[in-house]
């Protein structure tokens, strides 16, 4: 079976709907933050600090090639569709699955987690921009998921049935 790469934005939960995904369909799981933290053995938020998002996008670009594209889920970061580059290999080698969130929900979410750079310190205006000017990126794929008012089976069953 071709990949599975679960996107969309910082606090859509694609690591949560990821990890139930993989022991339904009892596959393995591999998120691209965690490969970069590993690799690099820093945390995202010093990455960012100390190498700069630059740095961090072309990390993330080649951990995604290095990564298996048969019978896996790979969890994305909420950036890694900006680039062409890797949306094209995403479907090359497997289904682009984005997970859907309502700002205010989105907001709630991540306005207070300090590990994200890109949301720490954001209004949720400035959230909203920064999705906005990504929009057209997580519309490019190949399953759009609505997460909202629904819980994490319905969203899981929903990506299996889609997925046939
Ligand atoms: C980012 C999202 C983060 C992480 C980095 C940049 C983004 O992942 O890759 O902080 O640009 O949206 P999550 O979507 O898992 O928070």
């Amino acid at each position: 079976m071709e990949a599975i790469y679960l996107t969309g934005f910082m606090g859509a939960g694609k690591t949560t709907v990821g990890q139930q995904l993989a022991q339904n369909m009892k596959l393995p799981v591999i998120d691209t933050d965690q490969e970069i933290v590993k690799k690099l053995n820093k945390s995202i938020k010093e990455i960012f600090e100390e190498n700069g998002e630059a740095f961090f996008r072309d990390q993330e670009t080649k951990i995604l090639k290095e990564l298996p594209t048969k019978d896996v889920i790979i969890t994305t970061g909420g950036g890694i569709v900006i680039k062409d580059e890797n949306r094209a290999w995403m479907k090359e080698h497997g289904n682009i699955v984005m997970l859907h969130a309502d700002i205010d929900t989105i907001y709630e979410r991540v306005s207070s987690d300090k590990t994200r750079p890109l949301a720490s310190k954001k209004s949720k205006q400035e959230l909203n921009d920064l999705y906005q000017s990504r929009v057209n990126f997580y519309d490019d794929c190949t399953i759009l998921i609505e997460t909202d008012q629904k819980n994490i089976e319905d969203i899981v069953n929903e990506i299996s049935i889609r997925l046939n």
